[in-house]
């Protein structure tokens, strides 16, 4: 089933230089590029993205962290799209993730992780609503 999601890459990977070659990553996995905007996201912005993780330890620096530096958003297209993503970018540590995934690649560590992708149908509406609020999920 051709499906969407959305794919963050954040401000780690932005203020490294490594837009380019993540995007390259992305079109060679075979998505499709149906959306994409660089924005420096508000606190509020921040905060609804991450809404799911507001009762967490880690939900105070993860916002701070998303709001270092602009963040590049995209809404992405293929076969079995939301899957395919989560094993191209790897797991949420970069230290476990399998080589020649994007987080084993360019991310830091289990918070600086380079990229963001949605890890189901529900999580793609809610993340579209904060960073393409006018986009109709069809
Ligand atoms: O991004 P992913 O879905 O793999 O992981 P998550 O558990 O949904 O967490 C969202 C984001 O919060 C991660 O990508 C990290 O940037 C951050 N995080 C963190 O800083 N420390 C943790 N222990 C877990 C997550
Ligand atoms: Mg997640």
């Amino acid at each position: 089933m051709i499906e969407q999601t959305l794919f963050i890459i954040k401000p780690d990977a932005y203020k490294e230089k490594l837009v380019g070659k993540i995007v390259t990553k992305i079109e060679e996995s075979g998505f499709k590029i149906i959306k994409m905007t660089l924005k420096k996201l508000t606190r509020k912005e921040a905060e609804n993205l991450y809404y799911v993780h507001r009762d967490r330890d880690f939900f105070e620096p993860l916002v701070l962290f998303i709001l270092e530096a602009p963040i590049i958003a995209l809404i992405l297209e293929r076969e079995n799209a939301i899957e395919h993503l989560r094993g191209v970018i790897g797991k949420t540590n970069p230290k476990e993730s399998e080589p020649g995934t994007i987080r084993a690649l360019y991310g830091t560590n289990k918070s600086r992780n380079a990229v963001h992708a949605s890890d189901s149908k529900e999580s793609f509406i809610r993340e579209v609503s904060v960073l393409f609020p006018s986009y109709s999920i069809t």
